[in-house]
């Protein structure tokens, strides 16, 4: 039987902050944190339905807290889990992953519960020593360890690296076959529901976290869903969103057939990096998803924690590699001997992308990218070299990086575009025609451009437009929900010039906007000078249209130039091209 206790924050501090308790197996509790504002995470993963951060207590012979919660729960979570045990009695934190969303509290635990022995995988304990600055005990375990709580609680672990951090262990109680996961089939979806009764309620969030979170490392997820496929479970008591009950089977299914695909693309990129959960950690999955805009795969690796093997295997059957140096201090014993793995690894029909971070007096990354030349590798993109705290233009520009990247492979790979469709299906498609814009739009220090065709009005109550945006344009990343941006009409007549500008292949990072007359819109885009009239708007949804994403957007404000003139037309030939 499930009891919930909902418990408010102090609104003066937190609002719309709550707490869920809840009695999940025998001697078992869920402390779920509910953050139901939550519209950010990591650098890019925008949340719809905010999210909660789920904790759990079993209270055996001996008791054991898996996972805290994040720092901003510090009064209420720490409140509950006293009402419910003595913390001087408690024995073991169990920490299946150390980002801090479910480690944000050890240090205060540890202030209450100096006695508790933390129980990690090796990287987990590394990261906690770093963390909590003070001695205290600890228990590395991987897959084949246990742990007895009595009254029948064996906790049994399994190694899971790289989901979504290379520290994760899941965590499986055999005596109530409730499988602890923290981040692994978790969601972003904040509501007071404590099981999964409603899937297709849950699908979207469920899909969009796997596509952020995990499905950058599909194979580490098949490896992880091999290693529970023996285990019996009735529960999945996940870290965020609500636990699996109802409907296991279909969300592990998911995760099986979504990697699956992930593993069986023709192409995919391999990303070595290493400094821990610093700045290469962010810089890498820019990258990341600047490549997977494109529809190539990746796989992360992490070299602090990967074996020779698997770092020659991907080494050798990825199509591309991006490599990461961290700062010269950094460099150790670990990387050398994996460089040297990656170096004899290596084939000359394979592409390449660098960077540093760290910088100093030496730059390690240009003998480096002389031996990849050397070996017959061709380079994506200058390589990049940060010297300074990375910003969200830094992350811009490794999005654009990886972006090139992958059109790079998809490109040299793809079949001639005029033989894959019906010429007479080709040529009446073709016959659609629409106007010519140029669509600016600017977010903080980032701003970007594009010549936009595909675009129509949407809706007249509220005014609205839809405009279709290939999945790999780097503007892409500036038109989500809550997004502005500005409509450049262009005029006929008159559009050569702006449309032979943003019609060029810019260098990641490039300014699209140097040499061209703009001013700002009341929303911050820039509005282009020369052109016919122009659109503010705010995006308010996107759908999928498999190579495009339909944006449509509510119309704030707009204005025209020139009262007689008329729009540029683009009119084609062909239904597979612009
Ligand atoms: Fe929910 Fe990777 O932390």
């Amino acid at each position: 039987m499930v009891t919930l206790i909902d418990s408010p924050t102090s609104a003066a501090v937190q609002p719309r902050l709550t707490v869920q308790t809840a009695d999940i197996a025998a001697n078992t509790t869920a402390i779920r944190c509910l953050d139901w504002d939550r519209d950010r995470f990591d650098i890019e993963f925008e949340l719809h339905h905010g999210t909660t951060y789920n904790s759990f207590l079993i209270q055996g012979e001996k008791t054991a807290l898996i996972d805290t919660s994040h720092r901003k729960f510090e009064s209420v979570y720490l409140q509950e889990l006293q009402d419910l045990i003595d913390l001087k009695s408690l024995d073991y934190l169990i920490v299946n992953h150390t980002e801090p969303d479910h480690s944000g509290l050890i240090p205060e635990l540890l202030d209450l519960a100096p006695q508790v022995t933390v129980v990690g995988s090796k990287v987990a304990i590394q990261f906690l020593e770093k963390l909590v600055h003070r001695p205290f005990e600890s228990q590395i375990v991987k897959s084949g360890h246990s742990l007895d709580l009595g009254q029948g609680h064996e906790l049994q672990f399994i190694s899971a690296p790289n989901l979504h951090w290379p520290d994760t262990i899941l965590t499986y109680d055999a005596g109530t076959q409730v499988l602890y996961t923290c981040d692994v089939f978790g969601m972003h979806y904040c509501d007071d529901s404590l099981l999964d009764e409603t899937p297709e309620r849950l699908e979207p969030d469920f899909q969009y976290y796997y596509n952020c979170l995990m499905g950058p490392n599909a194979r580490s997820v098949l490896m992880a869903l091999k290693r529970i496929a023996p285990l019996q479970f009735d529960l999945v008591a996940t870290g965020h969103g609500p636990l699996l009950q109802h409907h296991i089977s279909h969300w592990i299914g998911q995760y099986d057939t979504w990697s699956q695909n992930q593993v069986k693309a023709q192409t995919f990129v391999a990303l070595f990096y290493l400094d821990g959960y610093g700045v290469s950690d962010r810089l890498v999955r820019a990258i990341a998803d600047g490549i997977s805009k494109t529809g190539v795969a990746i796989e992360l690796v992490d070299l602090s924690v990967a074996d020779t093997h698997e770092v020659r295997t991907l080494a050798q059957c990825a199509a591309g590699l991006v490599l990461g140096m961290p700062p010269q201090s950094s460099t150790s014993t670990t990387l050398d001997p994996l460089l040297g793995t990656i170096l004899a690894a290596v084939h000359p029909k394979q592409v390449i992308g660098l960077f540093e971070t760290g910088g100093g007096q030496d730059e390690p990354i240009y003998p480096l990218r002389n031996r990849f030349q050397e070996l017959g590798l061709l380079e994506a993109f200058e390589p990049i070299l940060l010297k300074t705290e990375p910003t969200a233009a830094t992350d811009q520009l490794c999005r654009e990086a990886g972006t090139d990247l992958g059109q790079f492979l998809t490109q040299s790979q793809s079949p001639p575009a005029d033989t894959a469709l019906d010429p007479e299906l080709n040529q009446a498609i073709g016959r659609l025609s629409t106007g010519l814009y140029i669509l600016t739009a600017q977010k903080g220090d980032v701003r970007s451009a594009m010549l936009a065709s595909w675009v129509i009005q949407g809706s007249f109550e509220p005014l609205g437009i839809v405009i279709a945006v290939a999945k790999d344009r780097a503007i892409e990343s500036l038109l989500h929900p809550g997004d502005t941006f500005v409509l450049n009409v262009l005029e006929e007549d008159n559009y050569q010039s702006l449309m032979r500008h943003f019609l060029l292949r810019f260098p990641p990072g490039a300014d699209r906007f140097a040499e061209v007359n703009t001013y700002p819109a009341q929303n911050g885009s820039p509005i282009l000078l020369e052109t016919l009239a122009y659109l503010e708007c705010e995006v308010t949804s996107r759908l999928d249209g498999n190579d495009h994403w339909l944006v449509y957007s509510t119309v704030q404000t707009g204005r025209v130039a020139k009262l007689n003139a008329l729009t540029a037309t683009h009119h084609r030939k062909l239904g597979n091209h612009y």
